[in-house]
């Protein structure tokens, strides 16, 4: 099994049935040579350097319905809101002062938010703050959507794949296209933007097969950034009596994703915070790199319920970012706040 790991860390890939074999035979040892390795990786591309984005809930409106989330269309239980306009550009405002170069918006497909809005925001955001990143993650959009807020200034684009199995894609997400998700990803890079894909770990039926179709499609699509977080249930969702899923695995999937794409931001995201207290510190130790602090006004953080168990009390003082700061510093690692772009990106 070293072997096959050496030569993930030396070449950054390896044929499907390697890495089945890699998956099918880790133990505790192999497994902590694997995260040596991926350790060193993201020490050779970024150092020891954590960046931190500044996460806005715009809106937990959403048309979709997929199955594991918290807002889901179908779910009455949850308490709907969308920010103004002049909310959003307040919380970047606030952002800024707190040291944000980053600020990511995210939401639920609403059709509120319309491109004529999103530009308007974009503008002024980039008007005020020109050294700033705007991160988008507001679903599936058209292509021509997608164009025009990157011509008027959003730099990158969230949009996890969530599985690259066909089968277990249609059976958690009615009635949307498995096609159409990736040619969204597919329009993305070609625009321009930096592109996140991503995928759930714990999903019904998932195995090492389908993990190999995951890091393939991820190993192909070449993103910027790869998103991978457990599945928690939520208890108003069909899911909601399903089991969490699995911290180790997801942090052999980061390490992997960190060998196949040396360059790649990979966040440790809240959903491993959420599961095990030190799941994002572990994150960092085999070769996460972001973390994304909620920055959303506090009233509406207990809205934003994806999952159960989401920690809604973080951040929002300049308190709370230092406390941040102190525990990803003290862990060896380096919290930074400027724009952190991936270091093979420039601008089209
Ligand atoms: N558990 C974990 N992650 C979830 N997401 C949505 N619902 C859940 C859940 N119950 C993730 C999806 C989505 C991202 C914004 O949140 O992968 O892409």
């Amino acid at each position: 099994m070293k072997k096959i790991i050496d030569k993930l860390y030396n070449e950054n890939n390896l044929s499907d049935k390697e890495l089945l074999t890699l998956l099918n035979n880790l133990n505790e040892e192999n497994k902590n040579y694997l995260f040596e390795k991926s350790y060193m990786t993201r020490m050779k591309s970024y150092g020891n350097t954590v960046f931190l984005r500044g996460l806005i809930e715009v809106s937990n409106f959403c048309k979709k319905d997929c199955m594991y989330c918290g807002i889901r269309n179908s779910n009455k239980n949850a308490n709907r809101y969308r920010l103004t306009e002049e909310e959003l550009i307040n919380c970047c405002i606030r952002g800024y002062s707190l040291g944000y170069r980053t600020f990511v918006m995210q939401g639920g497909e609403d059709a509120y938010f319309t491109d004529e809005i999103l530009c308007r925001v974009i503008r002024t955001i980039k008007g005020k703050f020109e050294d700033c990143a705007i991160t988008l993650s507001l679903g599936e959009r058209s292509r021509d959507s997608y164009k025009t807020l990157y011509d008027a200034g959003a730099d990158r684009y969230l949009l996890r794949h969530e599985t690259a199995t066909r089968e277990i894609y249609e059976s958690v997400h009615p009635n949307m296209s498995f096609e159409n998700r990736r040619q969204c990803l597919n329009d993305l890079k070609e625009i321009g933007y930096q592109t996140g894909a991503g995928f759930l770990i714990g999903l019904p039926n998932q195995t090492n097969e389908d993990f190999v179709k995951d890091l393939r499609f991820i190993k192909e699509l070449k993103p910027e950034m790869v998103g991978i977080g457990p599945f928690i249930p939520q208890k108003d969702t069909p899911m909601g009596h399903l089991e969490n899923g699995n911290v180790e695995i997801v942090l052999v999937m980061l390490s992997i994703v960190r060998l196949l794409l040396p360059e790649v931001l990979l966040p440790a995201t809240t959903a491993l915070g959420t599961l095990d207290p030190e799941g994002r510190e572990k994150g960092f130790r085999v070769g996460a790199n972001v973390i994304m602090p909620n920055l959303s006004p506090f009233e509406n953080r207990k809205k934003y319920s994806l999952y159960d168990g989401k920690k809604f009390v973080q951040d929002e003082s300049a308190e709370e970012l230092k406390n941040i700061i102190k525990k990803i510093d003290s862990v060896g690692f380096n919290a930074v706040m400027n724009r952190g772009d991936n270091i093979i990106w420039k601008r089209k």
